[in-house]
């Protein structure tokens, strides 16, 4: 499914606020790697625990943790 997100707010709350969710059984920590979402239009800063849970790869690939994401510009995601 597909989201378009504003900015200004936690992203898995937005996504919670929309009637659908993420995995997220670490409470929103940034240490399970389970909330992973995926960039479809727009950029979403690389946080400090996207680096440590997620491969270049995913990086690459616009994938995200939805805990640590705040966008700063309007966001397509995909989850
Ligand atoms: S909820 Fe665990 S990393 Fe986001």
């Amino acid at each position: 499914m597909e989201l378009t997100c504003p900015t200004g707010i936690q992203l898995s709350a937005y996504i919670r606020s929309t009637g659908n969710s993420v995995p997220t059984p670490c409470g929103g920590r940034g240490n399970c790697g389970k909330c992973k979402v995926k960039v479809i239009e727009g950029d979403l800063k690389i946080s400090t625990m996207d680096r440590i849970q997620l491969s270049e790869e995913e990086l690459a690939l616009g994938i995200r943790l939805a805990c640590q994401a705040m966008p700063e510009q309007t966001v397509k995601i995909k989850i």
